[in-house]
């Protein structure tokens, strides 16, 4: 089975989470794209989705899925989201597509977190995947001196700002041995808008898509 059958697969799984008459949380991404995908077949069930960015509420809107601003959606039961790594712990790497920032804040707004991956991203530890950080533009010198200081290695992503108008730092080199910690101190770092560890809000449900089928974490 190829990389995108797992991706559709999980995605498909997801389908179970989504609760009946409400608005979802819907994350960015390729394994998300299936989802959109497979929550156009159901879309009669929702009364709509808080996107986690531009390209997902173009796609959303393309199936003919209603978008409701989160700031008029107020809570959401669930939210459904890929990641580029994921621990045994539920702790995650996001933010591989920009949307970071805004994944994070749908992630806190959900009573539950449904995060669906294929095989390749599952890790023992965080961090082979660079780690983005949001960045304020005019502290990316300033914020990339400080990451040094901790032993990454940060690189602009060069040609992109997020639907923020940000530029992101990727680093790489940082042993995030306890992503719990290490996201309370890059949140501390003044001039990031996000960092890219979700283990102070980790998923509460890991769907991994795999030869075998799909495996369920919580
Ligand atoms: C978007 O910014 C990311 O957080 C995505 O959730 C993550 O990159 C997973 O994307 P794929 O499903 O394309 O691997």
């Amino acid at each position: 089975m190829n990389q995108d059958d797992k991706k559709r697969m999980v995605a498909e799984a997801a389908l179970k989470h989504v609760v009946a008459d409400a608005v979802i949380g819907v994350g960015t991404g390729s394994t998300v794209n299936f989802f959109i995908e497979a929550l156009a077949g159901i879309k009669g069930r929702i009364r709509g989705a808080v996107a986690t960015s531009s390209e997902t509420e173009r796609r959303l809107k393309a199936h003919g899925i209603e978008v409701i601003d989160l700031n008029s959606a107020g809570d959401l039961p669930v939210c459904i989201d890929g990641a580029d790594e994921a621990t045994r712990h539920l702790h995650l790497i996001k933010g591989g597509g920009g949307a970071l920032a805004r994944e994070k804040v749908v992630a806190a707004a959900s009573r539950k977190f449904v995060c669906i991956i294929d095989d390749s991203k599952r890790v023992e530890r965080l961090g082979a995947f660079p780690l983005p950080l949001e960045v304020i533009e005019m502290a990316r010198s300033f914020v990339a001196r400080r990451i040094v200081e901790l032993g990454g290695q940060p690189e602009l992503r060069m040609g992109f700002t997020t639907d923020n108008g940000n530029p992101i730092l990727d680093v790489s080199y940082l042993e995030i041995d306890n992503p719990v910690e290490w996201e309370r101190r890059l949140n501390d770092i003044p001039g990031i808008v996000c960092n890219g560890i979700f283990a102070l809000r980790p998923a509460d449900v890991l769907l991994v898509g795999t030869d075998s089928g799909v495996q369920e974490f919580r």
